[in-house]
């Protein structure tokens, strides 16, 4: 009897020998690749969820990988039989933010001044800044591109027009060196070769190739992510990031007065992508610290800088990101909360992917009702599902303040046939997730000297942001209990940032100059972050 196959759900019968690559290929599923399968260009990893007993045993290419991850193109079937499961790092059905919702830039039309015009000697020109870089008479085109830690968005335009053209959206496929920046950043330091930033090169390379326009007309590119994210692209030693105090060397270099901003810049050859070799690769100055870039552009997408209102921006994740104030004063703070509200660290978490309950109800009786990603059959759950599990044995009295349950149990099973279940164990990681988030508001507000009351708006960025139940959030404390219509859910507010600064020169040279007065909270330093942070463990409304 054959192997029976799964790659990223399609299931084959497969013969001992074919590697992983060739089975994924005669499934119709493209595994990226730049090299001729011979291990050298690394692009090719697969997560093996089952079977990895039946693979024949890693090769020398493989050095940089550990279980559960292989090189496809690597990994032999090594059996006559078994069961192999295993996906890709580009998963189809990955939920990801394209699109800023209700971005307070995105209503008002931009007029498009970007850095890349048309002149000089003639009409065929190209100028960066005034400087001409290339002849050509075809359309001038942009690359925006938010690089976070978990998904990667690309928007592509025309520079003369404004018009957005096309956009593209993976999964980051660094996942092998980590699921967090502090992995990441260990991962990077351990091993030599930029193979995290080859990898994304590599995929965001296909990306690129797939849009419907000449590679070599993509003149510039903007590049938003945090702080991590975005030196690794661009080859910086992320080593300073990953310990106290956590700076990114651009922000040490600028503090030695050795640079005049922490914003970055390489051509497209040096980037390895291919767009025009001498296109400008822009990225976006980051804050400080673990408050990167990503957060700088949500800024520019939010206008905070010319805003009166007192505005907080939340981007809720393993480090949340936070930004409160207006054009007068801005703070900002970024909280080690975790990976417990990705589903990481939790019994049955996982991601948002197919498969996830992401809604939960709960009856008098003690029935639950389920939604389910995909509406396919429940898997595990994710980030939303988890607050709305909390929020409703709050609401319904199963569960006390202090995360513990009123029978004494051990667990509250959602759904017994498919064994999905929240241990007492995983609401103490929510709680304490949710604790460094709630002491991370709490000690922004304390140095601004004002109550959590005092919002205006309360934005939500990001993937999490978007789909949490905002009454779940309210009642369990994870975000501030404001009425509903200071409440806006950003989606991803990061790329409509990066596609700003992409169109408007004015616009990116203002925020080079705003994140340079925003004051940096170090939370730990503040005296009473201990009592903020024992307070936000419980599940009460903040
Ligand atoms: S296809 Fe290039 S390393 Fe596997």
């Amino acid at each position: 009897m054959p192997v029976a196959l799964t790659v990223n759900g399609r299931t084959t019968p497969a013969a001992a020998g074919s590697t992983l690559f060739e089975c994924a290929e005669a499934l119709g599923i493209r595994v990226p690749t730049s090299c001729l399968t011979n291990g050298k260009c690394k692009e090719c990893v697969v997560e093996i969820a089952e079977g990895m007993a039946i693979l024949s045993p890693p090769t020398a290419a493989e050095s940089h990988l550990k279980a559960p991850f292989r090189l496809s193109c690597q990994a032999e079937l090594a059996s006559e039989s078994g069961t192999i499961r295993c996906h890709t790092m580009r998963r189809g059905q990955m939920r990801i933010e394209r699109h800023g919702l209700q971005v307070p830039a995105a209503r008002s039309p931009l007029t498009p001044d970007p850095a890349v015009t048309r002149g000089g000697d003639g009409i065929r020109g190209i100028l960066i800044d005034g400087v001409e870089i290339a002849q050509s008479s075809s359309p001038i085109h942009g690359l925006a591109m938010d690089l976070g830690t978990t998904t990667i968005v690309l928007r592509l335009f025309n520079l003369e027009s404004g018009e957005q053209i096309a956009d593209a959206s993976f999964e980051n496929p660094q996942r092998f060196g980590g699921s967090d920046v502090m992995s990441r950043i260990r991962y990077d330091t351990e091993h030599p070769g930029k193979l995290l930033r080859r990898t994304v090169a590599g995929y965001v390379t296909h990306a690129i190739e797939e849009f419907p326009v000449d590679p070599a007309t993509i003149y510039e590119m903007v590049v938003v992510g945090n702080s991590t994210m975005r030196d690794l692209f661009f080859r910086q030693n992320v080593y300073s990031i990953g310990q106290t105090p956590y700076r990114s060397i651009t922000e040490i270099e600028m503090a030695d007065g050795k640079r005049s901003s922490t914003s970055l810049v390489e051509t497209g050859r040096r980037c390895l992508l291919p767009i025009h070799p001498r296109a400008r690769v822009y990225g976006l100055p980051i804050i400080s610290g673990h408050v990167g870039a990503d957060a700088a552009a949500c800024m520019l997408a939010v206008d905070i800088a010319h805003e009166d209102r007192l505005v907080a921006i939340m981007d809720i994740g393993t480090n949340t990101e936070l930004i409160v104030g207006n054009r007068h004063r801005i703070l900002a703070a970024s909280c080690p909360a975790g990976p417990a509200f990705e589903g990481g660290a939790i019994s049955c978490g996982m991601p948002a992917l197919d498969g996830a309950v992401e809604d939960v109800r709960l009856d008098d009786e003690g029935r639950f009702t389920l939604g389910v990603i995909g509406d396919s059959t429940p898997q595990g759950i994710c980030g939303s599902g988890l607050i709305d599990v909390l929020s409703e044995l709050r609401r319904t009295g199963r569960m006390n303040e202090m995360g513990r349950f009123e029978d004494g149990a051990d667990r509250v099973v959602l759904d017994a046939g498919h064994d999905i279940y929240l241990l007492e164990s995983d609401v103490n990681e929510l709680a304490q997730a949710k604790g460094a988030n709630v002491a991370g508001l709490r000690t922004v507000f304390s140095h601004y000297g004002l109550d959590l009351e005092d919002i205006d708006v309360f934005y939500l960025a990001g993937g999490f942001g978007r789909h949490l139940n905002v009454d779940a959030a309210r009642r369990i404390g994870l975000i501030p209990n404001l009425p509903d219509d200071r409440i806006v859910r950003l989606g991803n507010a990061a790329i409509e940032g990066a596609s700003i600064a992409l169109l408007s020169r004015a616009k990116r040279l203002e925020l080079e100059t705003t994140v340079t007065r925003v004051e940096h909270c170090r939370l730990e330093t503040h005296p009473d972050f201990f009592d903020f942070f024992v307070f936000g463990c419980q599940f009460l409304p903040v």
